[in-house]
Order: structure tokens, then C-alpha cells, then sequence
């Protein structure tokens, strides 16, 4: 179920202090004791049951009474904490459509300092799986559950665009909040959904920036024809949690991958073929191994 402006403005002081200090007991619990609850909201028991009910019914909140009585926060209750704090820094002021489903996010238009895009990152149970490889998703000690994990990707996909904003073509980043990116508003289609009038030149203008981005210090890690978007003239590369330094061990790995699954792409639809070995060369060119 998207979610709605009505989730967030409808909610009640008393559900936002709820929903905080489950986000922050979660750190420690996977169901956070109802008696910790009770305690740390600073409310009458009914006021407490009553405002937790209210949140379960919302999809915001989860029970469970085994082994003991106890909540957690899910997805819909952490957009709702991360927007309401959006909203109070003026970053959005109104929310829209839902505009995408990612195989690990929820792409929403909202009004801000005009049409922008908000990004909820949602690294679900499944891909949490892999995600766990890569250590540095996770902290250096204790309880991560995927709402955590989740913030850690937006956060890095954050510190990725504001590194490379003005460098290269990638959305302007302009706030991040929990697992929520605040960014600048797309006017083009991915690849895989264009026409492209003259495929050589946006193969050499894809080679360009990856080149800029890595001497810059980032190498994409997930770069295909669904993160690269295009509206006939300009071209943007989108969708970067999964970046990579050129000096991290797999580095080379990830730069190669980047460019066959691109590479690939072109072969397909358009049946040219591009040297990815000359490609890899062309990027790395510069650059001290
Ligand atoms: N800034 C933006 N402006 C316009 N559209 C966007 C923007 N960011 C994302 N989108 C749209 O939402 C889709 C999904 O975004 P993104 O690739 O960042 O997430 P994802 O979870 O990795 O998705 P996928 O699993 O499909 O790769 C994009 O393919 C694009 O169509
Ligand atoms: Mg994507």
C-alpha cells in the first residue's frame, strides 16, 4: 500500500514520540518489551495503548506476544518518522504519486523547492541477505535489523551525490533523512525505455562520466540501462548505494561489471559492439593502480 500525505499529517504527537522511541529501542531489541515502552513514552498505560493500537491499525507499528509482548517498527512507521522530519526541515511540503517500485526502494514525486523526488530506500529480508556481505553496511557491533540497513544505503547513495553533483550528471542531491533521499527531479526515461538516435555517442558520453565519477573516487556497482536515464540530449546516472572506491579490493571487478552489463545492453538492442578492455583502459587512465 503506497503511502498517502494523510499517513503523516494525520499523525498525533503522542504516535510520533511512540514511533522514536521504538526506532530508538530498536537498536538494542528486535521487539522492543511493551514495559520499556510504556516507560520511555511517558504516557498513561491507556494513552499508550491506545495511541500503539492506532499505529498497528496504520501499518506503521507490529505486535507480537511471543516470547513476550513486544513491538517493532515497520517500514511504513520509519517513512512516516523520516517524512514528518522532512517536512519540519521544509525540504518537502506536500507528497505525490509513487512514481517507481526499485527491487530495494519506493521512488515518490513530492512538492518541495519545486517538484522533487523522494527515494525510500528499503532493503528488504531477502536482499538483506547479500547486503550482509558487504560490511560496511553493517555496525561494528550489536542489532541491525533492515530499517537500519536501509538508512545506511540512502545514506551512502547521499554521500555519493553530493560528492559527484556538479562533477557529472546525477540527480541534485538536496536532503537525506533515515532511509529517505530528497533529490532533484529526473525530466528523462532509463535507457532501456528510449530510443536512442545515435547509440555511439551516449556509449562515449556513459565512458565520460564514468571516468569523471572514478576519478572522483567512485566506481557506480549496479550501472545497467535501468540506472542510466535520458531525454534525448542529456544523459544522468542514477540509483548509487552501491558504490564502490577504486582502491577497494573488488574494485576492478565492479568497474568491469559496470561496463559489460552496459556493454551488453547496446550489443542487444542496437547491435553495436563496444570493447569493454578499452573501456576499463579509457577510465582508469590517470589513475595510479
Ligand atoms: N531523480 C529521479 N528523477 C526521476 N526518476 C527517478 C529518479 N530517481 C529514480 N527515478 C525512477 O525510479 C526508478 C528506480 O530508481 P532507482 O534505480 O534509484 O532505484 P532502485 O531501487 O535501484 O530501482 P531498480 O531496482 O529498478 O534499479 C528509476 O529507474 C527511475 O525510473
Ligand atoms: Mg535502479
Amino acid at each position: 500500500m503506497p503511502l498517502s500525505a494523510d499517513d503523516i499529517k494525520n499523525l498525533h504527537p503522542y504516535e510520533i514520540r511512540i514511533l522514536h522511541a521504538l526506532e530508538r529501542m530498536m537498536r538494542r531489541h528486535s521487539w522492543v518489551p511493551e514495559d520499556d515502552l510504556k516507560m520511555a513514552v511517558h504516557l498513561s498505560a491507556v494513552e499508550t495503548n491506545y495511541r500503539v493500537g492506532s499505529l498497528i491499525q496504520r501499518g506503521m507499528v507490529r505486535s507480537d506476544s511471543v516470547p513476550y509482548k513486544g513491538y517493532a517498527l515497520v517500514f511504513k512507521g520509519y517513512d512516516a518518522l523520516a517524512l514528518f522530519s522532512l517536512a519540519q526541515q521544509k525540504s518537502i511540503s506536500a507528497l505525490g504519486f509513487m512514481i517507481g517500485v526499485g527491487k530495494e526502494s519506493e521512488i515518490y514525486e513530492a512538492r518541495g523547492c519545486g517538484i522533487v523526488v523522494l527515494k525510500l530506500h528499503k532493503v528488504g529480508q531477502r536482499s538483506f541477505q547479500t547486503v550482509r556481505i558487504n560490511r560496511e553496511y553493517m555496525p561494528e557491533h550489536g542489532h541491525c535489523p533492515w530499517i537500519f540497513a536501509s538508512a545506511k544505503s540512502a545514506k551512502r547513495e547521499y554521500e555519493a551525490l553530493k560528492a559527484l553533483n556538479g562533477k557529472l550528471n546525477v540527480p541534485v542531491p538536496i536532503n537525506q533523512n533515515r532511509h529517505v533521499i530528497v533529490m532533484s527531479l529526473i525530466p528523462g526515461v532509463s535507457l532501456h525505455r528510449s530510443r536512442l538516435e545515435d547509440p555511439g555517442a551516449v556509449w562515449q558520453d556513459i565512458l565520460a562520466q564514468v571516468k569523471v565519477a572514478y576519478d572522483a573516487g567512485y566506481i557506480h556497482g549496479d550501472l545497467s540501462e535501468y540506472n542510466i536515464m535520458h531525454d534525448g540530449a542529456v544523459l544522468w546516472i542514477i540509483d548509487w548505494p552501491q558504490w564502490t572506491t577504486p582502491e577497494h579490493p573488488n574494485a576492478t571487478a565492479a568497474l568491469r561489471h559496470d561496463l559489460e552489463t552496459v556493454s551488453a545492453f547496446f550489443a542487444k538492442k542496437y547491435q553495436r559492439i563496444y570493447d569493454v578492455d578499452e573501456a576499463i583502459r579509457f577510465v582508469t587512465s590517470g589513475k595510479v593502480d
